[in-house]
């Protein structure tokens, strides 16, 4: 039996985990976490807001699914990595923010940490077993969203209504605008650096519009092995809650009987400056990941909000970075630092 916590249970994420864990005899929903929303009796132990570590105390589960959505998720991260207990991450956002904390807490508590984001869980699926020498690079695949193909001109006037409507992908509002813009696809390029270890230069990001290529994996002998599935969250959550088992989803595996035809391509890092500002701010290190992070978030609430255009959001994370002075990321009150002054300067840059 094993006691899983369900922090965000009242998003995408926390939903469907909640099904997979009602499906499974052997999956016992010990505490649930939400943000403001009342959730009630949906487990025996539950806390809307606040110190979510207070939660995790009294229900000492031996599984934290961490689907809050942004940085409010890092405290959590932190709670499993250093306990040792498992963490089936999908807020990437405590990731990117705090991932060398994150990584020396994990070392410390030698617990497993199990990526919920698709193309990680795709990637640590094709890396299970190899040892680092055997890899030569990482390939996430994106959908590029729902303006894929369009012209700056073209996305001066979008609404946050167009951005939500995302061509392949359910998902809760943040991440759908992230996605719209290729900002998720730049905190994913930084999560995967962070989970498995590789230089930035050896992660490469390619567009697959149907989302069917989840990630792929080179190795230096000239193969290439790919995770393929039609784009189902419940795959991945699955496969993080009941890992290692890989037990039944009601998902199908690929049916070829009507053809499947897979296209690639690059995405357009000028008409979508997120991904390649994330990624320079991987390069640079220290809190810049965390202000990126930051940054990205109020950007986004703007716009959702109806405050900020949608080509203003890249513009308002590049100001910020600009701005920001970057220190090494020595502790948590170090990324608290750097989260709520990148805030303040994104904010200054939003009236500005
Ligand atoms: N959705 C997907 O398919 C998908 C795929 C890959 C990765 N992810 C990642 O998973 C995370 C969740 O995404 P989502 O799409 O499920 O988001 P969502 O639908 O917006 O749900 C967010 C959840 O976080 C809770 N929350 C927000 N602020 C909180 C706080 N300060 N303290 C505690 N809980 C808080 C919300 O509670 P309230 O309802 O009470 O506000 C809600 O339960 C994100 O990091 C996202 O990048 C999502």
């Amino acid at each position: 039996m094993k006691r899983v916590a369900v922090l965000g249970v009242t998003g995408s994420i926390g939903r469907q985990a909640l099904e997979i864990v009602e499906s499974h005899p052997e999956l016992e929903l010990a505490a649930a976490a939400s943000g403001s929303q009342p959730i009630d009796g949906v487990a025996p132990l539950t806390q809307v807001g606040g110190d979510l570590t207070e939660l995790l105390e009294r229900a000492q589960p031996d599984v934290v699914l961490n689907a809050v959505v942004g940085f409010a998720g890092l405290p959590a991260t932190l709670w499993a990595l250093e306990r040792g207990v498992t963490l089936a991450l999908a807020n990437k956002e405590s990731l990117v923010a705090a991932g060398e904390l994150a990584l020396q807490a994990r070392e410390r508590g030698g617990g497993l940490l199990l990526p919920v984001d698709s193309e990680h869980s795709a990637a640590f699926q094709c890396l299970e077993g190899r040892t680092p020498e055997q890899v030569d690079s990482l390939v996430l695949t994106g959908s590029g969203g729902p303006f894929r193909g369009r012209t700056r001109d073209e996305l001066e006037e979008v609404t946050p209504d167009e951005a939500l409507a995302h061509p392949t992908w359910r998902m809760g509002p943040k991440i759908t605008v992230d996605s719209s813009t290729l900002a998720n696809k730049g905190l994913e390029l930084i999560e995967a650096h962070f989970l498995f270890g590789l230089p930035y230069e050896h992660i490469e990001v390619v567009l697959q519009p149907t989302s069917v290529v989840h990630a792929l994996v080179r190795f230096r002998d000239g193969a290439t092995l790919a995770h393929l599935g039609y784009p189902d969250m419940r795959v991945p959550i699955s496969f993080a809650l009941t890992h290692p088992e890989r037990t039944a989803t009601p998902i199908p595996p690929l049916d070829f009987s009507q053809g499947l035809v897979l296209e690639f391509e690059q995405p357009d890092l000028e008409t979508f400056p997120l991904l390649a500002l994330a990624r320079r701010a991987g390069e640079r290190g220290g809190t810049f990941p965390c202000a990126f992070n930051a940054a990205n978030e109020v950007a986004v609430a703007a716009f959702l909000e109806g405050r900020l255009s949608f080509l203003a959001i890249a513009a308002t994370v590049e100001e910020t970075l600009a701005a920001v002075a970057g220190a090494p990321a020595r502790d948590l009150a170090d990324l608290f630092e750097a989260d709520a002054e990148a805030r303040r300067l994104a904010e200054k840059e939003l009236v500005a």
